[in-house]
């Protein structure tokens, strides 16, 4: 027999078996304790995504006063920060996750959890439409469920700019199963190159790995893919690792735009140092299968044969969202994304909040951006739920008729309290991105103004600092124990 209680995040655990008792603390994750049931007279909160917005949301979240129903096609949270790291074997896939359900199961009151995607948002009868899109379906595929509460958290789906070919040879980085399939196709490629005979023009071909998009993601699966070249190719297929040519196309006159000046000049001397080619002022046009073809600074149509293609040109809304925009012309009438007010509210309609990528504000599509979100909206959730319960507590105590005049008195005060709610603040933690050899950029803001900072020192900075925003102690053990593997044994270069 066990016996657990939790305290925190530790769970002490006390176990009978035929041998003895033993007591020993383990983590909270491992041993979820009894939750409420849901409770029909309490209204429903329908969250769709679990992603950086809704699982911060989820996570700060009183579910005591509410029936919370998650919808979402991926049954997990992703710390895309670190993505790029599984591309080439750094970190393995399933440490940067951590199911929904474990963040759920812990909550207050039990939360329905369904793996599937929303299809429909209908903000007049105030229903959500999702269906089970997973290769296994039950008797159910499509169903319709009505919400007092709606929190919009789908994210973005990957820009093309409807340029040919894209979608169909193309890989992008924004998934899980994204960061596989590079890996897969990346060792794909050098096989093939280092296949008996091989002709010389395929070998360049094959081995020349172009990124098309000089934003965060672009430059950090470069830096990767670098590294890789450095650290395991040269030893493990010295016969082609020479022959590895990594190009980075960005339109605009530099990479990185969003950051200081000083570090776009840093980030573009390093990729020069390691022989990474950054063409800027170069536009991709059209996309074939074995090659992309660019308009180049000189305006002047070329053709770059390649052996894989990474696609990182940003972000667009998904279907549903613009969907659901165009259910509200009028107040919905930006492209970029659903437009909300400083509540998160979403513009014409009703109990309907949206955060993250999805939405048009003054923020960039970052995950800093979404959590802070989350956080903020989970604060309103959490000052509702409080002010229904005193609203009980306050009609309970008219209604004995015997209540002390202070009694009502305090339950009026803290009804007002939890009344006001502010509007969202973003506070602006800086910006990070790693480059590859062991070198980071930072812009932090700092001392009133901002400190620049690139090299070594930012990239034990850039550890540390996603180390410590990993979702869990789960995470963080296993993102060390993949870097300190990579440390002693290299990557691992199967094609698994
Ligand atoms: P997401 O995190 O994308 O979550 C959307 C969720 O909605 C997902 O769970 C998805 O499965 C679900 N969903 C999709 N369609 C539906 C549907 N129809 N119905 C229901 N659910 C749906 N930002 C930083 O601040 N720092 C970084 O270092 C950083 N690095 C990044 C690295 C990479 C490789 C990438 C791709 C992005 C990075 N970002 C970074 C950006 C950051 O990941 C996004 O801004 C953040 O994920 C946005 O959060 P979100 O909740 O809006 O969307
Ligand atoms: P992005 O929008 O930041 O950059 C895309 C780049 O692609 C742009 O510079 C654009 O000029 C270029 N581009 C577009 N079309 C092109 C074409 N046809 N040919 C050549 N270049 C083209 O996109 P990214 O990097 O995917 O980032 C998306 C969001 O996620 C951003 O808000 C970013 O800040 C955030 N993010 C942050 C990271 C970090 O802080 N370390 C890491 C990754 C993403």
């Amino acid at each position: 027999r066990r016996f657990a209680t939790n305290f925190g995040r530790v769970t002490l655990v006390v176990a009978i078996t035929a041998t003895g008792a033993f007591l020993y603390v383990t983590q909270s994750e491992a041993h979820p304790g009894t939750q409420l049931e849901q409770d029909p007279t309490k209204p429903t909160l329908v969250v769709l995504g679990s992603g950086w917005g809704a699982t911060s949301f989820l996570k700060n979240l009183d579910t005591d006063e509410f029936n919370v129903v998650v919808i979402s096609p991926r049954n997990y949270f992703l710390f895309t920060p670190l993505l790029p790291s599984v591309t080439v074997g750094t970190l393995e896939a399933r440490s940067l996750i951590q199911p929904t359900r474990f963040i759920t199961r812990h909550k207050k009151r039990a939360v329905q959890v369904y793996e599937a995607e929303a299809q429909d948002v209908d903000p007049i009868k105030k229903t959500v439409t999702f269906q089970d899109i997973s290769e296994i379906k039950g008797t159910t595929a499509s169903v319709t469920v009505p919400y007092d509460y709606l929190v919009y958290a789908v994210g973005c789906e990957n820009q093309t700019f409807g340029i040919k070919g894209v979608t169909e040879y193309a890989c992008f980085l924004k998934e899980l199963t994204d960061a596989d399939k590079i890996r897969q196709k990346l060792m794909d490629c050098i096989e093939t190159a280092a296949f008996k005979d091989q002709s010389q023009e395929e070998i360049d071909r094959l081995m020349h790995m172009v990124v098309v998009g000089g934003g965060p993601t672009g430059v950090e699966y470069a830096g990767e893919l670098h590294d890789f070249l450095i650290d395991d190719l040269k030893k493990w297929y010295p016969e082609v690792a020479d022959r590895l040519r990594i190009t980075l196309i960005e339109a605009l006159p530099n990479v990185l735009p969003a950051f200081s000046k000083q570090l776009i000049q840093y980030t573009e001397s390093t990729f020069r140092e390691n022989k990474i080619d950054v063409l800027t002022r170069t536009m991709v046009k059209d996309v074939k299968e074995q090659s992309v073809v660019v308009q180049d600074a000189n305006k002047e149509i070329r053709e770059i044969p390649y052996g894989l293609l990474v696609w990182a040109t940003g972000n667009t809304s998904r279907p549903i969202t613009r969907n659901l925009m165009n259910k509200l012309p009028g107040a919905q009438n930006v492209r970029r994304g659903l437009v909300v007010d400083d509540y998160l509210n979403m513009t014409g309609a009703d109990q309907v909040y949206c955060l993250g990528d999805c939405t048009a504000t003054q923020y960039a599509p970052t995950a800093q951006v979404a959590s802070q979100q989350g956080q903020y909206l989970a604060q309103v959730f959490n000052k509702l739920g409080q002010k229904s319960k005193f609203e009980r507590d306050l009609a309970a105590a008219r209604a004995t008729g015997t209540a002390e005049p202070a009694e009502i008195e305090s339950l009026v005060k803290k009804l007002n309290r939890v009344a006001k709610v502010n509007p969202f603040h973003y506070s602006h933690q800086g910006s990070l991105a790693y480059i590859g050899s062991e070198k980071a950029i930072a812009d932090l803001p700092l001392f009133n103004g901002n400190v620049a900072s690139g090299g070594g020192a930012a990239y034990l900075f850039w550890r540390s600092a996603y180390v410590s925003t990993l979702y869990s102690i789960r995470n963080r053990t296993l993102v060390m124990a993949d870097w300190i593997k990579v440390k002693l044994f290299g990557r691992d270069v199967s094609r698994a």
